[in-house]
């Protein structure tokens, strides 16, 4: 049998063991504390996650961040494209120490299911539901199944960024929650974690097919929770817990794509955090509207929207809560000076009073690329319809 890449990179020694279990347990507790305190139940003194489902998406080498939530009364499943086989002379070991000191750290929590695992992998797939495949497209779970969804460096990983958030809606209850902790680095320069925004699109293309997404898919938080909200959830807090440099951020803006140039220095500053949401309600086909371009100039196409002119930008103030979609995922920035969609296009638009001016991703003609562009308004109060 292969090893598995996780495998190969790891050092065995029972310092290393020891560290795994401690961060199974301090990520096991986050994860439930986090899922308790949004759903609305007691976390303290641990959470009580009674009744509760919930789906963490790339667990990694071992499964005990879901098996602590699963001790503290939750339903747990995991999916993971590539999923860690059972290895015998690690996972005993692991799963025998994490019930040892998980008991004597969370007196609350019943460790009995994970201590009887012992060498048989069988005991541990009847406390996890393991699926291994992409999360980017459809899984075997069923709607609406969970309570929760969690990942800690995972989410930067997955290829189809629009279709993982998809199957996030699909198999969240409504009102169910998503905890998210992204790692946006360019994980080949954890030192200068925005290189890899200046790779051109094709060559990056390769770079990330070739590491099985190791490098990151390159998507920033604002995007990120864009994209979210284009999926129908609410985006409740974006907890920034990690900041790049703004001497080095400021010094490679000048070699960043276009459509990464201009983002504020907070945005690009952001290469970690917590996204906290919400599944509030799937943004239905007639909450979109789909657009009807003519030409301006340039990159730039033009659409009239009378009825939305209130909600349009205007005398230099972002306000417009409209989101411009290409074939369902989010275009951007939006906001942005009509010269410059003109001119760089790339996805960049602006809702100005009563028009809408932008660009297709690749600056190719909306007319004849195929593809369908919609306007969502993501200020629920107001609505997109005539
Ligand atoms: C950096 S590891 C993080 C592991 C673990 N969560 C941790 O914090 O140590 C990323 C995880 O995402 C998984 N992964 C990568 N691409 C995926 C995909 N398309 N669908 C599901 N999981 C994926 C990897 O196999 C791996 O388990």
């Amino acid at each position: 049998m292969a090893i598995h890449p996780y495998f190969e990179r790891r050092e065995e020694s029972d310092g290393q063991l020891a560290d795994e279990v401690d961060l199974a347990i301090r990520g096991g507790l986050e994860y439930a504390s986090h899922v308790a305190t949004r759903i609305g139940l007691s976390a303290v003194p641990a959470p009580d996650l009674n009744g509760k489902a919930i789906l963490e998406i790339g667990p990694g080498l071992n499964l005990g961040c879901v098996l602590i939530c699963h001790a503290l009364g939750a339903r747990v499943a995991v999916v993971d494209k590539y999923l860690v086989r059972w290895n015998e002379d690690y996972h005993p070991r692991f799963y025998a120490m994490l019930a040892e000191q998980a008991a004597a750290r969370i007196p609350s929590g019943d460790f009995s299911a994970i201590a009887a695992i012992g060498a048989d992998p069988d005991r541990l797939l009847e406390l996890v539901e393991c699926e291994s495949s992409d999360v980017g497209s459809r899984t075997a779970f069923a709607d609406g199944q969970f309570d929760a969804t969690v990942s800690n460096a995972a989410l930067e990983h997955i290829a189809d960024v629009d279709g993982m958030l998809a199957e996030l809606a699909r198999v969240t209850r409504p009102e169910g929650v998503g905890i998210h902790q992204v790692d946006f680095r360019d994980h080949s320069h954890n030192d200068r974690p925005l290189d890899f925004l200046t790779i051109p699109d094709e060559t990056y293309a390769e770079v990330f097919e070739a590491s099985n997404g190791g490098g990151g898919n390159r998507v920033r938080a604002g995007e990120l929770a864009d994209r979210f909200r284009a999926q129908g959830f609410t985006v409740e807090e974006i907890e920034s817990n990690l900041l790049a440099d703004a001497d080095y951020v400021e010094s490679v803006r000048p070699q960043l794509l276009p459509r990464w140039r201009d983002l504020p220095l907070e945005e690009l500053r952001r290469i970690g955090a917590r996204l906290y949401v919400r599944k509030t309600e799937a943004i239905s086909r007639d909450q979109r509207r789909l657009l009807s371009p003519t030409h301006d100039a340039g990159h730039c196409w033009i659409v009239s929207l009378p009825d939305l002119a209130h909600l349009g930008d205007c005398d230099r103030e972002s306000r417009s809560p409209l989101v411009l979609l290409e074939d369902g995922a989010p275009l951007g920035p939006g906001h942005t000076l009509h010269d410059d969609i003109r001119e760089l296009g790339s996805g960049r638009y602006s809702h100005w009073g009563p028009n809408l001016y932008f660009s297709t991703s690749d600056n190719s003609n909306p007319l004849a690329n195929g593809r369908r562009y919609e306007i969502v308004n993501l200020d629920r109060d107001t609505t997109t319809r005539t």
